[in-house]
C-alpha cells in the first residue's frame, strides 16, 4: 500500500507541482538526509599500504567459525580502492551527508600515535575532498568497533588506559581532518562493543566476562568519549567550529502488559541497554542510571564481592562526562516486548541476571533477514518521545535505521520499511514536537554484516561480492530514498 501511495506522491511532484504548502507529508526545510557505512564493513584493503591489524581482522582470521561462511572483511566492498564510485553513488542519491568511520589502524597501525601511516591519511583526505567537492558533508565516526589489535593485547576496552589511547587518536584525527569535518561521532554503539565483545564474548574480540567485562568497558568508553570531547572543545572548536557527539543504539522496549511490573521492566531494559551509555553524557544529572547502580551493587554484595561490579564514577568524573555532546545521535531498528520476571537469583555474575527481564517479539510483526530485526515503526515514534523526554529535548540525528533482506534489486519490503519508519519519525517531529533534524539510512550498500558475514544485506545499493570488481547497482529502495530526499516529501 505504501508503495502505491509513494508512487502517487512522486507522480504528483513529477507532474511539475513543486508544492511548498505545509503538509504533514513534508519534512521541515532544515531536515537533512544521509546514508552510512563503517570502515571494516566496506573498505577491504585490510593489510594494504601499511594498515595495521585490528580486532576484526584478527577475529575473522583466527576464529572464522564465529562468522557465517567464514567470511572476512579482507576485501568487503573494496571501498579502499573504489571510494570514487561510492562518492558517485552518494551524489546520485542526493544525500546531504555521508556517515562513515575512520579505521584507527589504517591511520595509526599500532594504535599508538608514535607511528602515522601517511597512506591511510591520504586515503581519508581524498575521500573527504571528493565528498566536499560534491557538496556532501562528511559525518565521521572515530570508532566503529575496529580496535587496533595491539591495544587488545593490553586488555582492550576494559583496560582504563585506553581512555588516553583513544583521546590521542581523536586529537590526531581532529588535527588531520578537522578543517573539513564538522560533525564528529566518537563511538558507534558502545553497547555492542561492550556487551557482545567483552561481556558475552559473541563478537570481536570474543572476550567473555559477563557482569564484569561490559561494565569495565563502558566505564572506559564514556570517559574516553568525554576526554575526546573536551580536547575538541579546548583545542579545536575555536578554529574548526564543528560538533561532537556519541552514537548510542536502542530498541524500543514496550511493556508486555499494562501491569506496573512490566512497565518497570521495560524502563529497566532501556536503562541497562541505552541509559548505561547515554545517561552519563546526555542526562542533565550525569552518572550511570540509578537502577543499574542499585541493582548491581545489591547483587554484588550478596555474591560476596567487596565492592560493586559496576565501576563507580567519582563526582569529578560525573561532572567531566555530563553534557559532552552537541547533538544526540541515535541508532534504532526495532522493538522488543518486555516482561518482568521473578529471576533475581543470586548466582554467577552476569549482565542478564543483573537485568532480569524477559523479552520477546510479537510473531505478527514482519520479519527481515536478521533474526533480531522485526518491522515495528510505531516503536520508533515511542522511542523518540522517550529520548526527548528523558534527555531534556535534545536535537536528535538518527544516525542509523534500515532493513535487511537477501540482496534483491527489487526490494519492496525495504521500501515499505523506510516509508513506514520515516512516517513514524515525521509524526514524532510534526505532531509530538521531537527535535529530529537528520535521518541516516543504513546502509549505502550491502556490506560485511559482522557475525552474519554477507548473508544479511542492508544496502540501498547492491554489491556483487562474487565479482572481483564489486560492481554496485542501485536497488528500488535507492530510487525511493533518492526521491524522498529530492522532494523532502513523504506519503500518508
Ligand atoms: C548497527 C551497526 O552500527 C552497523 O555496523 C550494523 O551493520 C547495523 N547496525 C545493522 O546490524
Amino acid at each position: 500500500m505504501k508503495v502505491t501511495i509513494y508512487l502517487f506522491c512522486t507522480a504528483v511532484l513529477f507532474l511539475g507541482q513543486s508544492r511548498s504548502e505545509p503538509s504533514n507529508k513534508k519534512f521541515p526545510e532544515n531536515f537533512r538526509f544521509g546514508v552510512a557505512t563503517a570502515a571494516y564493513q566496506v573498505e577491504g584493503g585490510w593489510a594494504d599500504d601499511g594498515k595495521g591489524e585490528n580486532i576484526w581482522d584478527h577475529y575473522t582470521h583466527h576464529q572464522p567459525d564465529h562468522i557465517a561462511n567464514n567470511a572476512t572483511g579482507d576485501v568487503a566492498c573494496d571501498s579502499y580502492h573504489k571510494y570514487m564510485e561510492d562518492v558517485e553513488m552518494l551524489k546520485n542519491l542526493g544525500v546531504n551527508y555521508y556517515r562513515f568511520s575512520l579505521s584507527w589502524s589504517r591511520i595509526l597501525p599500532t594504535g599508538y600515535t608514535n607511528q602515522i601511516n601517511e597512506a591511510g591519511v591520504t586515503y581519508y583526505k581524498n575521500l573527504i575532498s571528493a565528498l566536499k567537492e560534491n557538496g556532501i558533508e562528511p559525518f565521521v565516526t572515530l570508532y566503529h568497533w575496529d580496535l587496533p589489535q595491539p591495544l587488545q593485547e593490553i586488555g582492550g576496552w576494559p583496560n582504563p588506559l585506553l581512555e588516553d589511547n583513544f583521546a590521542e587518536y581523536a586529537r590526531t584525527a581532529f588535527t588531520l581532518f578537522g578543517d573539513d569535518v564538522k560533525n564528529w561521532m566518537t563511538f558507534n554503539e558502545p553497547q555492542q562493543t561492550c556487551l557482545f565483545g567483552y561481556g558475552l564474548g559473541a563478537t570481536a574480540p570474543g572476550a567473555s566476562a559477563s557482569g564484569i567485562g561490559e561494565y569495565k568497558c563502558a566505564y572506559t568508553i564514556v570517559k574516553a568519549h568525554a576526554k575526546a570531547y573536551h580536547i575538541y572543545d579546548e583545542e579545536f572548536r575555536p578554529t574548526q567550529n564543528g560538533r561532537v557527539s556519541i552514537v548510542v543504539d536502542a530498541s524500543w522496549a514496550e511493556p508486555g502488559s499494562d501491569s506496573d511490573e512490566d512497565k518497570e521492566a521495560a524502563e529497566r531494559l532501556l536503562q541497562f541497554s541505552y541509559g548505561f551509555y547515554a545517561h552519563p553524557i546526555y542526562h542533565p544529572d550525569g552518572n550511570f542510571p540509578q537502577v543499574m547502580i542499585d541493582r548491581i551493587a545489591d547483587r554484588s554484595e550478596k555474591e560476596g564481592f567487596p565492592t560493586s561490579r559496576l565501576p563507580e564514577l567519582s563526582t569529578e568524573e560525573i561532572e567531566y562526562i555530563r553534557g559532552t555532546f552537541d547533538f544526540l545521535c541515535l541508532n534504532s531498528y526495532t522493538t522488543n516486548m518486555v516482561k518482568w520476571t521473578n529471576d533475581y537469583a543470586i548466582g554467577a555474575p552476569g549482565y542478564y541476571a543483573d537485568l532480569s527481564v524477559s523479552t520477546y517479539q510479537d510473531p505478527s510483526w514482519n520479519n527481515s533477514a536478521s533474526g533480531w530485526l522485526k518491522v515495528v515503526p510505531w516503536g520508533m515514534r515511542k522511542l523518540l518521545n522517550w529520548v526527548d523526554q528523558t534527555y531534556n529535548h535534545p536535537e536528535i540525528v538518527i544516525t542509523e535505521n534500515g532493513f535487511s533482506d537477501d540482496g534483491r534489486l527489487d526490494d519492496l519490503t525495504r521500501i515499505n520499511y523506510y516509508a513506514e519508519y520515516l512516517t513514524s519519525i515525521l509524526e514524532a517531529v510534526l505532531e509530538d514536537g521531537v527535535n529530529v533534524t537528520g535521518y541516516t539510512a543504513w546502509s549505502l550498500m550491502d556490506n560485511f554484516q559482522w557475525n552474519f558475514g554477507y548473508l544479511e544485506k542492508f544496502g540501498i545499493y547492491q554489491v556483487d561480492f562474487e565479482d572481483p570488481d564489486r560492481t554496485r547497482t542501485i536497488k528500488s529502495s535507492g530510487e525511493y530514498y533518492k526521491s524522498v530526499i529530492a522532494n523532502k516529501c513523504l506519503v500518508d
